[in-house]
């Protein structure tokens, strides 16, 4: 196993980072403990995980799994807060409110003292900034956290956060989530270059695309089984523009030689922003064919290629002079 560090923080963490949205949902307790296992065995030490997962089961099977092993101190944790917990006005988003409850929840489940990177986990319109960044330095004061972090945001509004944290002599965020994969390359315009700029880690969710890089999707090729059936991916790569990709990346596969699931990791992976992909699996099989990803010989140039499969972003407002 590769180990990078994050950011500026000093802490090692596996190049992989798994994700364990499957657990206690796509994947059963036993599933996910065999996975837990296989992933310690292969020296992932990174481990992702969300207070919304499977209605918390994750975070409690998770934590069970760590437990019952001894290696808290040598996981790095990770886990999330924003999406509805509970009924009420106020069991969701980033109020303190709602954080300080929430934290607490995470921690019992997880059946730790501290989570190593506490995210928030989607953007609140309804909490200003500083209120969310306040609390989340006052759980880093109390040793309940140990950075604040953060998914889903624009990379704009994550620039101004920084600047309110340093302003205050809070603490920062110090990782940041995006989804990024060869279909849905957005990151690669505003929010690695702002998180190459100011020292942050990235690790970056769905490098499989919810399943639409496996080489069992095309065009004219949908397996009745599987996630992206469900109404919510389908709307995420809807149109026929994401199935040509995954043509075209398939057929790409096939003609070199290479496992779908591992060039794909293999592909996220080597973006030079990229902590770590978090690679989510429902049985030790798929988490195997992610591992693979590291015997893949991946240089800029294969890189390059394998982004011309689809289509860069644009490039936003900016020009450079000439
Ligand atoms: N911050 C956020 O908002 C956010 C959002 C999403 C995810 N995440 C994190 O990122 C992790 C990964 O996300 P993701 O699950 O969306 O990743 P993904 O890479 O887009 O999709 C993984 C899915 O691909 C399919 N798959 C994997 N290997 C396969 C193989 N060899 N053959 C066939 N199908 C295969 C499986 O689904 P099927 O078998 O059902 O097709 C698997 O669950 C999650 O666990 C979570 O920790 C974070």
């Amino acid at each position: 196993m590769n180990y990078r560090v994050i950011g500026r923080t000093g802490i090692q963490v596996s190049q992989l980072c798994f994700g364990t949205m499957s657990f206690g949902s796509y994947a059963d307790e036993a599933a996910s403990r065999a996975m837990f296992a296989r992933c310690r065995e292969a020296g992932i030490n990174f481990f992702d995980c969300a207070n919304s997962y499977a209605g918390s089961r994750a975070e409690s099977i998770l934590g069970a799994c760590i437990d019952e092993a001894g290696c808290r101190d040598e996981i790095v944790l990770v886990t999330k807060v924003c999406r509805p917990m509970r009924d009420g006005v106020n069991g969701r988003g980033l109020s303190r409110h709602h954080i300080m409850r929430e934290v607490e929840q995470s921690l019992r489940r997880l059946r730790t003292d501290r989570i190593d990177f506490y995210f928030m986990h989607h953007y609140d319109p309804l909490t200003p900034v500083e209120a969310s960044l306040r609390a989340f330095d006052d759980l880093q004061r109390q040793g309940k956290i140990l950075y604040p972090a953060v998914s889903n945001w624009a990379a704009w509004r994550i620039a101004k956060a920084l600047g309110i944290s340093e302003r205050n002599a809070w603490a920062r965020f110090e990782l940041v989530q995006p989804m990024y994969n060869l279909v849905k390359r957005q990151a690669e315009v505003e929010l690695f270059p702002l998180a190459q700029s100011e020292q942050l880690g990235a690790i970056v969710y769905s490098p499989l695309a919810s399943g639409l890089l496996t080489g069992l999707y095309g065009v004219d090729r949908r397996p009745a089984q599987g996630r992206l059936n469900e109404a919510r991916y389908q709307a995420r790569y809807a149109g026929r523009a994401p199935y040509e990709v995954a043509d075209a990346f398939t057929a790409f596969c096939r003609a070199r030689g290479f496992a779908p699931p591992a060039l794909a990791v293999a592909w996220a992976m080597s973006h030079p922003a990229v902590t770590a992909p978090i690679v989510g699996a429902e049985t030790v099989e798929q988490l195997d064919g992610y591992l693979a990803a590291f015997d893949i010989p991946m240089d800029a140039a294969l890189r390059e290629e394998v982004g011309a499969l689809s289509d860069a972003p644009d490039g936003g407002v900016e020009r450079t002079v000439d």
